[in-house]
């Protein structure tokens, strides 16, 4: 086994919130797809698969590791937001706790002095800076055009904006 038990476990805990992620990206997405806003839709959609991705890629680690792969009760999603504003708000929110884990996850690797999961982690520290900053970019866009000027978003997300 070239991985702890604790870290296998916790490894485990992540592939569950990946998941749910995924989930709640899909509704975002569903949420845009019901305004006629399919640029925001389709945003939130690739979001989704890239989160399932992220899921499979702890999981393959776990495999390969011989940690032991125990896919845990994945959150239901939010259904309902009342506005664009907040569904991109908890997004945001979702992604700066995603950040915490993902530190908690490398605090306990190298405290185990475990480097191949450090270098596998430093993917994830990576993509992190890229999914909060998307998300910080979008929110900006959306509280600049209000809710009402939607449309203005859709066109900024046209010409490859995001
Ligand atoms: Fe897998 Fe958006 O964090």
């Amino acid at each position: 086994m070239l991985i702890s038990s604790a870290l296998a476990a916790a490894i485990n805990t992540q592939i569950g919130n990946e998941l749910a992620a995924s989930l709640q990206y899909h509704q975002i997405a569903a949420h845009f797809h019901e305004m006629h806003l399919l640029q925001l839709a389709g945003l939130f959609h690739k979001q989704a698969t890239e989160e399932r991705e992220h899921a499979e890629k702890l999981l393959k680690y776990v495999l390969e590791t011989g940690g032991g792969l125990r896919i845990p009760a994945v959150r239901a999603p939010m259904h309902v937001f009342p506005t664009a504003e907040a569904a991109v708000e908890a997004a945001l929110s979702w992604e700066r706790e995603v950040t915490g884990q993902i530190k908690g996850l490398m605090d306990l690797a190298a405290s185990e002095g475990d480097y191949l999961a450090q270098g596998v982690l430093q993917w994830f520290v990576d993509e992190q800076l890229e999914e909060v900053t998307k998300m910080q970019r979008l929110l900006g866009v959306i509280r600049m055009a209000g809710e009402r000027n939607l449309l203005s978003v859709e066109a900024y997300l046209v010409h490859g904006n995001a």
